[in-house]
Order: C-alpha cells, then sequence, then structure tokens
C-alpha cells in the first residue's frame, strides 16, 4: 500500500513498519530504538537473528552519538561518500546504546546516511530508522515498490519513492585491526576509497567472516535455477547484454550495454524478479565481464544468485 510521508512518519513513531526508498534498493524500517518492531522486521522477512540491521541516520551528529569519531581515514570518508551508498561498521562506544537485537549481539553498528531526500527527511521527524532491503530473506532485493509487495502483500505501508537509482546495496566497510576492510560490494567500487585511505580494502579473510554474518547467508536468487555463462546456445533465456550477439532463437532480459555497469546494476534485480514473473525454470546469466570497479559487484550478486 503506497502511502505518504505524513503517514510514514506517523507509523514508525506507532512502532509500525515501513518500506522506505533509499538510493540504493528499498527498505524495510523501523525505529531503532523499539525492539518490539525491530522484532518484526526479522519476522516479516524471515531474516535469521544472527543477521544485524544497518542503521540509517540523516547528519553526522548522530553518528557521535554512538561512536568514536576520531578513528584513522572515518571523517574523510564521511564527507566524501555520506549522504550515499556507503555503510560503515564501527565499535559502539557503550553497548547500551543500541538495543541488542539490532546488532545481533554484535559489540558492533552498522550506520548509513542514504542519498534520498524523503528518507532523510523521514528519519529526522522520526528516529534513526534500521532498515534490511525489503525483500524476502534470500530474494534479490526491491528496486521498486512493486516489487516491495510482490514479496509482502499489499498490506504492507511503503513510502513511495519511485524505481531507486543505484539499483544495489551500499558497500560495507569495517574497520578493525587499524584498517579498513571490504564487508560487501556494492555501489561504489572498491577502487573508489584507495584516494582517501592509500590501499584498496580486502575483502574479509575466511576466519574474519564471521565479522559480516549476513556474507555466509543465502542472497539475491530467483526460483528459477541459474547458471552463469560465457558461451550460449539457441533457445536459452538469458539475462545479458543489449550490445551482444546471441545465437538465434534465445530470448534475451536485457540488463543494458555491456560497457556500462551503472546502468547493468541498476537493471539487475529488475530482470532476476522478471524470471518469476514469467515462471521461468531455468536461464543463463551473462559474465562476460572484465574483473574491475562495479563490474566486481556485479559478478559477486550474480554469483550468489546462481547459487540460491
Ligand atoms: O543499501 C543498503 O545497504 C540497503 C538499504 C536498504 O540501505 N540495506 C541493506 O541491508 O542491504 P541488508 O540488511 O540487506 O544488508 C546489511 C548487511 C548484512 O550483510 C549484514 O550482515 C551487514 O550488513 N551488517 C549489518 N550490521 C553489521 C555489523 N554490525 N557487523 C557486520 N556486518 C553487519
Ligand atoms: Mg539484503
Amino acid at each position: 500500500m503506497k502511502i505518504g510521508l505524513t503517514e510514514a512518519i506517523a507509523k514508525l513513531n506507532a512502532g509500525e513498519l515501513v518500506a522506505i526508498p533509499t538510493e540504493t534498493v528499498y527498505g524495510l524500517a523501523a525505529r531503532y530504538d523499539k525492539p518490539e518492531a525491530v522484532a518484526k522486521v526479522f519476522k516479516v522477512k524471515g531474516r535469521p537473528a544472527k543477521n544485524p540491521l544497518i542503521m540509517h541516520i540523516a547528519d553526522s551528529e548522530t553518528l557521535a552519538k554512538f561512536v568514536e569519531t576520531d578513528l584513522p581515514h572515518l571523517q574523510k570518508l564521511i564527507e566524501s561518500f555520506w549522504p550515499g551508498p556507503l555503510t560503515l561498521v564501527l565499535p559502539l562506544k557503550e553497548l547500551r546504546l543500541v538495543p541488542a537485537i539490532v546488532r545481533a549481539d554484535l559489540p558492533t553498528q552498522a550506520f548509513r546516511m542514504p542519498a534520498h531526500p524523503l528518507t532523510l527527511q523521514l528519519i529526522k521527524e522520526t528516529a534513526p530508522l534500521v532498515a534490511p532491503s525489503a525483500n524476502l530473506s534470500g530474494k534479490p532485493s526491491a528496486v521498486t515498490p512493486e516489487h516491495v509487495e510482490t514479496d509482502f502483500g499489499p498490506e504492507l505501508p511503503i513510502l513511495d519513492g519511485g524505481i531507486t537509482e543505484k539499483g544495489v546495496e551500499s558497500t560495507i566497510l569495517l574497520f578493525f585491526d587499524n584498517l579498513w576492510h571490504l564487508g560487501r560490494f556494492g555501489a561504489i567500487p572498491v577502487e573508489a576509497f584507495a584516494k582517501i585511505l592509500g590501499y584498496i580494502p580486502q575483502e574479509l579473510k575466511l576466519e574474519e567472516q564471521p565479522l559480516c554474518p549476513g556474507q555466509l547467508l543465502r542472497h539475491y536468487a530467483p526460483q528459477a535455477s541459474l547458471e552463469l555463462k560465457t558461451q550460449f546456445e539457441a533457445k536459452e533465456v538469458i539475462i545479458g547484454f543489449s550490445d551482444r550477439k546471441y545465437p538465434d532463437g534465445t530470448h534475451l532480459i536485457s540488463l543494458g550495454p555491456s560497457h556500462n555497469p551503472e546502468i547493468v546494476l541498476h537493471h539487475l534485480y529488475s530482470a532476476l524478479r522478471e524470471l518469476d514473473k514469467r515462471g521461468v525454470q531455468h536461464a543463463s546469466i551473462d559474465i562476460n565481464v572484465p574483473q574491475i570497479g562495479l563490474w566486481k559487484t556485479y559478478l559477486e550478486r550474480v554469483q550468489k544468485s546462481a547459487q540460491g
């Protein structure tokens, strides 16, 4: 059910859930300081309790209430990328500042300032909002109000912000051992951090992965079985690129041109959801792309989708 700002404010303040737009994907939001509302988020999504939530804030003064802000490069990261698709996982000053259910009992909290005017205003009139992506756990994320409705039905209130700009989740950085590490590839390419940090944040090692629990779970998977491919046969359903020639008789669900990863990511979740809408049982996805920049985000997402 699409609603406006005034109604969204009232519902969140009353401890209800509202799906909210961001520049990345839609979020399923509750006030961080209402643990019963937060519990509903986990329940409605079917999300494991061990997978913590991102807190969405509207200004950097709010961050200072929760964490020490003199960590190396933190101010520069905030100035350069907030509001925007960067999530920062930081040690809390005191555990009691954030209900344990929000952070899955970890001593850290993930923060992000979304670049969406409606949602920034919403946060200012409510409180910081926790919001996982607004999809059933394990499914592709939602980039339109219609996607949210497909997963949660017509009753869930949705603050209508149209189609999201980026179409893929925020990049997650974690600070520990005096370094920034990559928790999740996302809408900002990892190379973009080198100018500030002097190094490219590295993916977590196997023994460090429990620090970012969500990465270990099933993700982004349509009902259809998906195969990653660079060579294609006739009569396949292919999620691929508009400027490529595929064999005759194949059916293309286009992600856009193969020289533009921004456009491709903008279309990716809609294409994965299109498979289920059409009742496709089996499809192939084109992974003939370079391993740089946002293509690394593309490759990581489609690999996870195919594992589903
Ligand atoms: O773009 C986004 O980040 C979207 C929009 C709605 O903001 N949100 C999003 O939330 O993708 P979600 O819950 O689908 O993914 C959050 C990820 C999970 O992998 C979770 O494990 C990780 O962030 N995370 C959250 N809190 C964490 C923490 N304290 N330590 C490590 N990882 C954390
Ligand atoms: Mg998610």
